[in-house]
Order: C-alpha cells, then structure tokens, then sequence
C-alpha cells in the first residue's frame, strides 16, 4: 500500500482505535494547462492531474448512530446525527463530505478521515479531490459503483449547494478520470473527453504559489459567471441560435460596444482556440508553441477577464525572463493561487529558485513551488 495510504490507515487507528474493514479512497488535485474559465460556458479545457491527493479513509460507524468525521490536516473533528446537518459554515471542509453523503447515502452512519498532500484553497482542486475520494469510499460502502462523469456532476453540485461556489465541471471530472502521463481534453458541452499522452522527456512542469489567498475569490468568480450569462444574453439579443459563449464568434464581439461583456466573450472565445491549438501543440511535442498559447492565455486572464492580480503577473512575467522557460501563466479561478510554468527539462529548480528569490524580495512572502509528476490516478484500495 502506498505511504500516503498507510498513513491514513495508521491516522484512523490512532482516532478510532483499530482500523478493521477501513477502505481508503484517493483522487489528486489537478493542474490546468489552458483553459481557464471555459468549463462553464461549454467550452474546452485542457487539465491534467497531480502526484498529490486527498485521501479518504472510511468505514460504518461502530456506534450504528452517528457520522464520525475527521480532518487530520486540520486536526479537527465533526460529528452529527444522520437526521441532521452538521454545525459547519459553508465550505467547511466538512461540508463537502456532509454534502457527499448527502448525495450518496451510505447504508448507516459512518467514521470517516481525510488527510491529503493538495496545497489547501492554493487553486489546486483540492475541494474536488476532497469530493471524489469521499464519492469513491461512499461507492465502496454502499457496493455499488458511480459512473465517473455522474459523480463528478454530484461533486459540482455539492459544491454549488455547500460551498457556494458556482462552479464549473473540469476540476472534478479531471480528479476522477484523469490519467497518468495524460492531459485531459474536455468538451464541457458534450461531456466528452479524450486522454492525450504527454511525452514530457524534453520539459519539466513547474508549480509556483503565490501563497496569494483572496477572501473575495468566491464571490468574484460567481460575479463573472453572472457577467457571462448576461454577455450571451446580449448577443441573443440579435442572434438567438447561439445558445452558449463557446458557439459566439468574433463577428459576435464585433458587434458589441467597447464593455465588460464584449471583453469577457472575447477571453472565452480566444481561450476555447488556444485549448484546440494547445492540444495539437501537446501530440506533436512542440513546446516553444505551447509556451507561447500559456503567455496568451494568462494575458487574456488579465486584460480580458480580469481575474489575475500583480502577485501573478509578476511570477508570470519574470518566470517568462528566465532561460529555460517556454511560457507562463495564473491558473484557474484566479485572483490568487498558482501558476504554471512549462520550463526545459533540468532547468525546474534553478528557475523555482530564481522566481522564489525574486518574489520574496518584492512582496517578502516566500512561494512555494513544485515541479510535477506524470500523476496519480483516483482510486480505492481495500486491505
Ligand atoms: C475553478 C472552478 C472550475 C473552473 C476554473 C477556472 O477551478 O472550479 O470549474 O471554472 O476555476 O477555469
């Protein structure tokens, strides 16, 4: 058994006194490569997954009349009648799982752990990777298997109802079905997606956070979906067969005046293209092109859709100083949290170093950075 889950096993022996007929389920965080803020106007995205997870270790509770749930990251316990819902705000971490549960009712109460290695609230998933592990171990107890794309819909809705963030789907179908040493192309509108192989022997990529945490993220984020919608309402305004932003085209944007919705569109239709060309760029391994669809994207993040900030252009931009370094660019729901950098294979450390030097001595806040590897799949082990 893998250390991470032995460690969880030994976790809930020391919280529950044994661990007998415990299974422990994981699902990693994920990382994007382009296509950020597509996945809920039916467009394209390109994510693949990381070497780090959430474990879930979990099995019917031995008192047959409470949830038992515990977060050992957080050192923290929560514990709640079936009949209720737990005293927990919205996006308690605890509040996944209640939402899961929910969701997925298991045959009686249960004592559940988790534990993980996902950088926390760093725009790595690891909200969805908390929903996916506890959706595989729900699977397990109930003995009776979920089709991937269904639950990851019941991990967006959990997290649309219990954390409040109107998410789209890419974070948790990437967590469940994504594979080692792939890239997942995922249409957002027929929920289909296709696992391109990454020949990565030339490249190395490469994490960096900002450590750049906003309160505000999860209401900006709602607003601009709320900004998206009223955008396509403008343009079915004139042309009512365009039924999302990912089928608007540039004549669309043309028409408009000069305003937020006419820039919001433009980002969503020049990010759907890049994801096409960034797929082609990834079969072929031709990194100085992927490179460059990662500078224009993140320039579109910023100028476009407004959802960067000065902490990650500047790693952005002075990563994309660097020898080595092919392209750059902030990464998911934005205003925060990490970008990714596609660096030449052996200069990683020397440009984590650099970056990390050069950040600290401007916003004296160390980031933390990793280089990826070719990722761990979900999945359940039983003893
Ligand atoms: C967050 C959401 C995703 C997606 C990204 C932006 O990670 O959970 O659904 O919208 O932001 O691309």
């Amino acid at each position: 058994m893998p250390d991470m889950e032995q460690a969880a096993k030994e976790a809930f022996t020391k919280w529950r006194g044994d661990a007998d007929r415990v299974i422990v389920a994981r699902a990693p965080g994920r990382v994007n490569l382009v296509g950020d803020h597509t996945d809920y106007n039916d467009g394209l995205v390109l994510p693949m997954i990381l070497d780090r997870a959430v474990y879930v270790a979990a099995r019917l509770s031995l008192d047959g009349r409470t949830h038992h749930l515990w977060s050992e990251n957080y050192r923290e316990g929560v514990t709640y009648s079936p009949e209720q819902w737990p005293r927990v705000r919205p996006g308690h971490w605890a509040s996944y799982i209640a939402g899961m549960i929910q969701e997925l009712p298991p045959p009686g109460p249960i004592e559940l752990l988790v534990m993980g290695n996902v950088p926390l609230g760093a725009g790595l998933s690891s909200s969805a990777a908390l929903e996916m592990a506890t959706g595989l171990a729900l699977e397990a107890l109930r003995g009776k298997s979920v089709p991937p794309l269904d639950l990851a819909q019941i991990g967006q809705r959990v997290e649309h109802r219990y954390a409040g963030v109107k998410c789209g789907i890419m974070d948790q179908i990437v967590s469940r079905a994504g594979r080692t040493g792939h890239a997942l192309f995922l249409d957002c509108h027929t929920l289909k997606w296709e696992h391109i192989p990454i020949r990565s022997e030339g490249i190395q990529f490469l994490v960096i956070d900002s450590r750049v945490r906003r309160q505000l993220a999860t209401s900006k984020y709602n607003e601009r979906r709320a900004e998206c919608q009223k955008a396509l309402q403008c343009i079915q305004a004139s042309d009512a067969a365009i039924t999302s932003l990912r089928y608007a085209g540039t004549h669309h944007v043309d028409e408009l005046k000069e305003s937020v919705f006419q820039r919001r569109i433009r980002h969503v239709i020049s990010e759907n293209k890049r994801v096409e060309e960034a797929c082609s760029a990834v079969i072929r391994s031709d990194w100085s092109t992927l490179g460059r669809i990662l500078s224009l994207s993140h320039e579109s993040l910023r100028e476009d859709y407004e959802v960067s900030c000065e902490e990650m252009d500047f790693l952005a931009a002075y990563a994309e100083s660097l020898p080595g370094v092919f392209g750059a660019r902030m990464m998911g729901g934005g205003f925060g949290g990490c970008t990714i950098n596609l660096v030449r294979s052996g200069d990683g450390s020397a440009v984590a170093a650099s970056v990390t030097a050069a950040y600290e001595g401007k916003y004296k806040q160390k980031p933390t950075s990793h280089i990826i590897g070719t990722g761990l799949e979900a999945g359940c082990s039983y003893d």
